[in-house]
């Protein structure tokens, strides 16, 4: 659960002054490649402040992958997919930590290190798959299916979270699933990721019918037509997309996993042109990075994701809202969820 809590006033200059041009020059450098010149008079007053202020909060600002460049380039601290932002708030030593992202990783950050004030900056950043799922419908499942242990995808309440015996993420759930060494495991509650997982292991996956609403609009015949365009493109899928779109891509990862394989692509003398078949805003903060490398961009918005802005942020940090609190009873066995991947995780990496 989301709290609001009545914080301090700041006030902010937010003058495009030759000052502020010149503390944010480092910050346009990172993104000249994907925010036009003529458009950064309206971002750098807000990412000079937002960086003041953090050194003033002894804040660190968390960014989720499919955040803008001007957020994920320009005032994060540490960036990355759901996995990477849980093990380095895990880690996170400043006294405040801003993620921006959705609720469940906001939620996640706080059950991993729950000493730290976790801010969101706005309180509606929700997620599909979270809504998909209520704590009963694990229960039930579980009911129904005796004996068999509950995987459940971090894109879910604490409530959830709660009533499982250890979360996945994207980037780690065929291995935790194929390590679990059960032949049968109840996959909540992506159901395209429960297949995809099923498809890499010899586990039986039960699977609950929750989806993306991003992922789950991409069709196999849109990636067939960009191949007919481009038969030397490379296909990225994110195993959130429907099986018929993943059968059709070279590389199914995580959206860190996409990232790093565009950064060994980016070394050929050649690199490839890319399609990532996945949020918008992931390709933009990829380029921006590697303009050696030419992206194919459909552009699928998540309309959660996007709730997140730099007045928000800024706002965020100087009222110190909105914080993020979790009942302490389902905390204590959420937690546990968790911190069963984060070990495994920490332990084969
Ligand atoms: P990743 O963990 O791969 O970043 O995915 C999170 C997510 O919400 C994808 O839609
Ligand atoms: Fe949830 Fe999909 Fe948005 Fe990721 S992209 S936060 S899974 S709605």
């Amino acid at each position: 659960m989301l709290t609001e809590r009545p914080g301090l006033a700041a006030g902010a200059d937010l003058a495009y002054t030759r000052d502020v041009a010149l503390e944010t020059a480092d910050a346009f450098e990172r993104v000249r490649h994907v925010i036009p010149e003529v458009e950064w008079p309206i971002h750098a007053p807000f990412v000079a402040a937002i960086n003041r202020l953090k050194r003033e909060r002894n804040a660190v600002v968390l960014a989720h992958n499919y955040q803008v460049p001007e957020i994920f380039h320009c005032v994060a601290d540490i960036v990355g997919d759901s996995l990477g932002l849980a093990l380095d708030a895990a880690k996170a030593d400043a006294d405040v930590i801003v993620l921006c992202g959705v609720n469940f990783m906001a939620e996640t950050a706080k059950l991993v290190n729950p000493s730290k004030t976790v801010l969101v900056p706005d309180l509606e950043a929700g997620c599909s798959l979270a809504d998909s799922i209520t704590a009963r419908d694990v229960q039930l499942m579980r009911e129904r299916y005796p004996g068999a242990p509950v995987v459940t995808y971090v894109n879910t309440s604490a409530e959830v979270k709660a009533e499982s015996d250890i979360c996945v993420t994207s980037g780690n759930a065929v291995k935790i699933v194929n390590a679990l060494g059960v032949p049968r495991v109840i996959f909540l509650p992506d159901e395209y990721l429960a297949k995809y997982v099923a498809s890499q292991t010899s586990v039986e996956v039960v699977a609950w019918k929750g989806h993306c609403e991003v992922h789950e609009r991409f069709t196999a015949h849109d990636i067939r037509a960009y191949r007919e365009d481009d038969p030397n493109l490379v296909v990225l899928a994110h195993p959130e997309c429907p099986p018929e779109v993943l059968a059709e891509a070279d590389y199914v990862g995580s959206t860190a996993g996409m990232a790093r394989y565009v950064e060994e692509a980016a070394r050929r003398e050649h690199p490839p042109r890319v399609v990532m078949i996945t949020e918008c805003s992931m390709a933009d903060n990829v380029s921006a990075l590697h303009p050696n490398v030419e992206f194919v961009r459909p552009c699928n918005l998540c309309p959660h994701m996007k709730r997140n802005s730099l007045p928000k942020i800024l706002r965020s940090l100087q009222e110190m809202k909105y914080e993020v609190t979790i009942d302490p009873g389902v905390a204590a066995r959420a937690r546990v969820a968790v911190e069963r991947m984060l070990e495994y995780s920490r332990s084969t990496s």
